[in-house]
């Protein structure tokens, strides 16, 4: 099968080369998938650099985090699957940028066949991450405000329809005046340039001082921080993500007395669903130990769940996944090198077949 190789960490321009390789073995629990579409996500972008922390990947690997195919056979215990359509994540987050990956069982999820590529293969990681984070975890309610970091990025796109369709208010952030514009069609009340606006003074403004109820951050570094200034007594800030330097996660930047004053929560969400929160230990779901962190894991019924009403959203036009640019095959390093630089919006897909 042909895929992207990196031969070793670096750049993503530099170090990605399209090579023939041979197709992965599929074990129990798992599934092959003829990829129809890979979709980029920040972490492997930080996985090619070496520096993904959370699932780390000798070099050479193939990187690629989310895929759309179809199932072409299946590891025991997973035959139902053959022939079904399917999102999810390649084992170990990493396989995706290939003709054929290997998925586990467990985060892998059926969409309709009559389902256009662009739009199932924007689905995945923004929506079930957009819903975890908003309802499950931070109790989103209707009627409340939300602030939403980088709204016009794959899951802030998301994140934003599934707010409003729940009675939020939303205040979205985005890096260009283009940017805020999708996030106000999307249904943000108010979109504010945190590049070059004091985000903290305009939600102020835009709240007449009562700040907002919710966060959802998925850039972390200064933006955390200002964050806290915009929320209310019993808001909860999301921290899912560092787009501004995933090094961050393991720093210990609090300032514990804010929490404290603020009388705000921090909600912490990783989206690995697992079968079986009991049995499954650190280095099952990474690879890697952490002794220090206590693993709790979303079950595979709840992303079931999660991912049933993403489906009836869908087919009630509720929601739309938001694609800002598809290419070819050949063109997925350039993809990667436009999605870096910040100059996308929504989903970047990379088309296998066309
Ligand atoms: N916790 C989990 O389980 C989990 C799983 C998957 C992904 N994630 C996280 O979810 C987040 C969103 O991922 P995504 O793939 O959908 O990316 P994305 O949001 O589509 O793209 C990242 C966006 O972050 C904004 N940004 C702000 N500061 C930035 C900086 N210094 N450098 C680069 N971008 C910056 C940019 O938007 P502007 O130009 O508008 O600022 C950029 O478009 C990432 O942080 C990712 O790590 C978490």
């Amino acid at each position: 099968m042909r895929a992207w190789v990196a031969g070793r960490f670096g750049e993503p321009l530099d170090v990605l080369k399209l090579e023939t390789v041979d197709a992965p073995e599929v074990a129990a629990g798992h599934i092959l998938v003829r990829v129809l579409a890979a979709t980029l996500n920040k972490n492997e972008i930080d996985g090619i650099r070496g520096v993904y922390a959370s699932m780390p990947t000798p070099a050479p690997f193939i990187p690629g985090f989310e895929v759309y195919g179809v199932v072409e056979q299946a590891g025991a215990g997973a035959e139902a699957w053959i022939g079904k359509h399917v999102i999810g994540m390649p084992r170990g987050g990493h396989g995706g940028y290939a003709e054929y990956a290997v998925l586990p069982t467990v985060m892998a999820f059926e969409v309709p066949a009559a389902l256009p590529a662009r739009t199932a293969s924007a689905l995945f990681w923004p929506f079930h991450l957009a819903w975890l984070a908003l309802f499950t975890r931070a109790h989103l309610q209707r009627d409340e405000t939300v602030l939403i970091h980088a709204g016009a990025g794959g899951l802030g796109s998301a994140a934003i329809q599934l707010a409003v369709h729940a009675g939020a208010r939303v205040i979205a952030t985005a890096g260009t005046e283009e940017k805020l514009g999708l996030c106000r069609d999307l249904g943000a009340d108010v979109a504010i340039n945190y590049r070059t606006t004091d985000f903290v003074h305009a939600v102020l403004d835009a709240t007449h001082g009562r700040k907002v109820d919710v966060a959802l951050d998925s850039v972390g570094g200064e933006v955390l921080e200002q964050t806290w200034r915009c929320l209310n007594y019993g808001a909860r800030h999301i921290i899912l993500g560092f787009s501004s330097g995933i090094e961050q996660e393991d720093e210990r930047p609090v300032l514990l007395r804010q929490l404290i004053f603020g009388n705000f929560s921090m909600v912490g969400v990783l989206m690995t669903y697992v079968e079986d929160r009991v049995l499954e230990s650190a280095s099952d779901v990474s690879g890697v130990a952490y002794p220090q962190v206590n693993f709790n894991m979303p079950s595979r019924a709840l992303g079931e769940e999660i991912h049933a009403r993403i489906l009836d959203l869908l087919a009630r036009k509720r929601i739309r996944p938001i694609v800002g640019l598809e290419v070819g095959f050949e063109e997925l390093p350039q993809a990667i090198d436009r999605f870096d630089r910040r100059e996308t919006w929504g989903r970047v897909i990379v088309h296998t077949t066309r």
